[in-house]
């Protein structure tokens, strides 16, 4: 298995890797020659979770190309199992760090990029941990095209703001902004599995898509 040898937290494996392992001969090593490849449109989803998503993604819209990854082996491998069970061609997904990935991929290479609830790092002395920093945003603007879009979502204010504001250092622009855009609504959601347990907890929720205009 292709997988992130440097340090991170988090678990690796949860309760659904054995039912999923037999997938594991389906993963392909993240090269340059492999991304190179992959045609355009193509979508980047960081952090795909349970894999639920992005399947969903890939199976509705057949003419764009989803990769995604997540250092938690069983989204990846039940996002495989989806793929294999529909032929989904347009889906591709890695087990590994996205930090690990992105030096792989062309540069201006994606018409948008999706962060859906980044694990939080509530506590102050964690929050160095969170995905999305300073780092980040600079290799992805590097990936992203120009006119492209990053989509955040979190049900931390916090991080939220942090997030906003790293995009606005890095010149993204935001359109369609009005005092509602921030918040969960019928446009908004995105039904993903930590979007639905913040709902059962009755957390404020906030999004944004910024537009990198040049
Ligand atoms: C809170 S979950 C959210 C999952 C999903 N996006 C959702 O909305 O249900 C965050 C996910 O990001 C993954 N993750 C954390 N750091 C990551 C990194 N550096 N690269 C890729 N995935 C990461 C975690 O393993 C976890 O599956």
């Amino acid at each position: 298995m292709f997988e992130s040898k440097n340090k991170y937290f988090g678990r690796k494996k949860g309760k659904s890797f054995l039912r999923l392992e037999q997938y594991t001969k389906y993963l392909v090593e993240p090269k340059k020659t492999l991304f190179n490849k992959i045609k355009t449109p193509r979508i980047l989803e960081i952090g795909i979770g349970d894999g639920e998503k992005i399947s969903e993604d890939a199976k509705s819209n057949s003419k764009v190309n989803f990769i995604g990854c997540d250092i938690f082996a069983d989204g990846v491998l039940r996002a495989i199992r989806n793929s294999v069970d529909y032929k989904l061609k347009n889906l591709q997904v890695f087990h590994l760090n996205i930090q690990e990935l992105l030096p792989l991929m062309p540069d201006n290479y994606f018409e948008e990029i999706r962060i859906y609830f980044p694990d939080p790092w509530p506590k102050n002395r964690h929050k160095k941990r969170r995905t999305v920093n300073q780092k980040l945003v600079k290799n992805l603007t590097k990936k992203l095209k120009k006119k492209g879009f990053i989509r955040f979502a979190t049900d931390h204010g916090d991080y939220f703001i942090e997030a906003l504001a790293l995009m606005k250092k890095s010149k993204y622009t935001m359109p369609n902004i009005s005092p509602k855009s921030w918040e969960y609504s019928d446009s908004n959601a995105l039904h993903t599995k930590f979007e639905k347990k913040a709902l059962d907890k009755n957390h404020k929720l906030f999004y944004f898509s910024v537009l990198k205009n040049y």
